[in-house]
């Protein structure tokens, strides 16, 4: 496997947001692709997490895409303020979209790229009719809600079968993972068909530090 072929996202749900700047620019120092933002609403998931403000506080810290993962309720009324505040992706979950299709089509209008992620109990055939009008496809590994939880091995047979529906379509569709990736994972979802790793813990957490552990992730990937 070509190591520049699978993309890292790290999670800044992970970060020290006392100094969350710094972790950033550690992020890109050490060659990550993108950065990953989890909002969180207290209803659609049990958590809550960061909003337009934080992604407006990080836009100039960084030249680094920054994809906005939305786990709330009615995500339309706040895809505005996150595309205004700087993202570049908009994640949008179809457990929380009323009309999913006229969702991912007004942060196309937005000049935005969207993508669009299911929780593990929903099954790919709830996302397979919007393939055509998403630029990204985000399989949750986890629950969505918190960083550092175990990675749910059932989940490969869902990258495994979005992977073949994105390759008999012929689309050009980015197909990512999120929740519990580690050295450990990232071999397995990179073999499932996984080509961008949103990573939270197993990069902020690492007590050696973002670039070890990213270091770590790519190897992994390698080796996949
Ligand atoms: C979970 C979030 C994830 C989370 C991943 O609800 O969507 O992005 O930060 O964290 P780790 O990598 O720690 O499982
Ligand atoms: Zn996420």
């Amino acid at each position: 496997m070509n190591p520049t072929a699978v993309k890292l996202a790290p999670s800044i749900l992970s970060a020290d947001f006392a100094r969350l700047g710094e972790q950033v620019r550690a992020a890109e120092a050490a060659g990550a692709d993108r950065i990953h933002v989890d909002v969180m609403d207290g209803h659609f998931v049990p958590n809550l997490s960061m909003g337009p403000v934080v992604v407006k506080a990080l836009r100039p810290v960084t030249k680094l895409p920054l994809e906005t993962h939305l786990m709330i309720e009615e995500p339309d009324r706040y895809i505005e303020a996150f595309a205004q505040a700087g993202s570049d992706t908009l994640i949008i979950h179809v457990e929380s979209a009323g009309d999913l299709r006229q969702t991912l089509r007004r942060v196309k209008a937005l000049g935005k790229k969207v993508g669009v992620t299911f929780k593990p109990a929903t099954p790919v055939s709830a996302i397979e009719a919007v393939l055509p009008d998403v630029d990204l496809v985000l399989v949750m590994t986890v629950e969505p809600g918190f960083g550092g939880q175990k990675f749910r091995h059932e989940t490969l047979a869902k990258i495994r079968e979005v992977c073949e529906l994105i390759g008999k379509a012929n689309l050009n569709i980015e197909l990512e993972v999120d929740g519990g990736i580690d050295a450990t994972t990232t071999p397995l979802v990179v073999a499932a068909g996984a080509r961008v790793l949103v990573a939270g813990a197993a990069v902020f957490g690492a007590p050696d530090g973002v670039a070890a552990a990213m270091g770590r992730l790519r190897q992994a990937a390698t080796v996949a």
